[in-house]
């Protein structure tokens, strides 16, 4: 299908708003509370001033960076959103494959609508990372672990600022408006009898999943499989210190896209401080408002090695599927490249503090 070639994110996030159900836009920009830490992600992008470094040879820029060991051609990833179904036929297939032709990563979450097998069937090229939830049942876990190793998946991501299931299931729409067919394969090995959003349905979530997971719950799942482990949803220097002691290869800064806990800082507010405690310790990464390349390099800047986003991906896969998405990624890419020749940075490959020498970016 045709669609109309986007130019910015902001174009992306008009076109997905015009194409979407009502009720699968409210469930893609639902915030917590009044959505002061929505908001605040973004704005605050637009206190940091990135200061330039002119008369020097950016005629070659070179985007890529290593995380966890694999390169990806651009410093934006796609974090985990669940229910893509909601946004395009294709779902979490489509957005693995955008990424794909991007050369960058792609967290699949666990409310997937697609098997982890199938995304790494469909994108074979991809590089594909899961996200998996705390469950009371740890020989599920371990089978889960197992599944993603076998699928090629090269990292765990375990999403720490939910410290209760995600209730949020109970303000999703009724059955009856889902598009069918709606399944979670990432969850149930196989699915339960139940009509998803039904009351049996939740129970079940709720008798499966484990509340409140804490740091003996983090230590089970690296000594459990062999693939690195990123903490998501840390926002505070002490918690990234924990990590680091526990052994954890990586920090994503993230306070849910502000779908959590409202009033917390604002991702790029914070990630200096971690990016300080971790020492180099592990790597640290960023989500929450990213949505220009600019962005992207004030992130870099004060020490992320990489960004993930997670609307901005969803808002592509809603205007054109997989092309939609690696628009997305293409425009952020575009831009961070402009950004860095502007402010004389060739380079995002380095070690973030050189980037930070490279293009400095201040508070105001
Ligand atoms: C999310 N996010 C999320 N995070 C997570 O750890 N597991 C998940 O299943 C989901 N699901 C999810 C669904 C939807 C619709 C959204 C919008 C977000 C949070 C996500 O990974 C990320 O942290 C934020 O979306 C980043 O903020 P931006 O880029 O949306 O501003």
């Amino acid at each position: 299908m045709s669609a109309a070639t986007l130019t910015s994110i902001a174009d992306a996030e008009k076109s997905a708003r015009d194409k979407l159900p009502d009720f699968a836009w409210s469930y893609y920009s639902r915030t917590t509370a009044d959505g002061q830490t929505y908001q605040d992600n973004i704005k605050a992008f637009r206190r940091y001033r990135l200061i330039p470094r002119n008369l020097r040879d950016v005629s070659v820029r070179d985007t890529s960076v290593t995380v966890l060991g694999t390169r990806l051609d651009v410093p934006v990833a796609i974090g985990p959103t669940g229910w893509q179904r909601f946004a395009h036929p294709g779902a979490d297939l489509a957005t693995a494959m955008g990424a794909a032709a991007m050369n960058t990563g792609m967290v699949l979450s666990s409310w997937a609508n697609h098997s982890m097998e199938e995304v790494a069937e469909v994108a074979p090229s991809g590089i594909h990372w899961f996200y998996m939830l705390f469950y009371k049942d740890r020989r599920r876990m371990k089978r889960l672990l197992d599944r993603a190793e076998r699928a090629g998946y090269t990292a765990i991501f375990l999403t720490v600022d939910q410290p209760f299931f995600p209730f949020s299931i109970d303000k999703k729409p009724a059955p009856g408006s889902y598009p069918a067919p709606l399944r979670f394969p990432n969850i149930f090995d196989v699915e339960p009898p139940h009509a998803i959003g039904s009351a049996e349905y939740r129970e079940l979530l709720r008798a499966t999943s484990k509340e409140a997971a804490t740091w003996a719950d983090v230590e089970w799942v690296r000594d459990n499989t062999r693939l690195p482990v990123v903490l998501k949803g840390v926002l505070s220097a002490e918690d990234a210190r924990m990590a680091v002691e526990r052994g954890v290869n990586g920090i994503l800064v993230s306070n849910h896209g502000g779908r959590e806990q409202d009033g917390v800082p604002a991702t790029i507010d914070v990630l200096p401080d971690i990016v300080r405690a971790v020492g180099g310790k592990a790597e640290v990464y960023l989500d929450g408002g990213v949505r220009t390349g600019t962005d992207v390099l004030k992130a870099l800047a004060l020490g992320a090695r990489c960004v993930f986003i997670g609307r901005p991906a969803l808002w592509g896969l809603a205007h054109n599927g997989a092309e939609g998405v690696q628009q997305v990624l293409q425009i952020l890419t575009d831009e961070l490249s402009l950004a860095m020749a502007r402010t004389g940075t060739c380079l995002v490959c380095l070690s973030s503090n050189q980037v930070g020498r490279a293009s400095t970016c201040t508070y105001i």
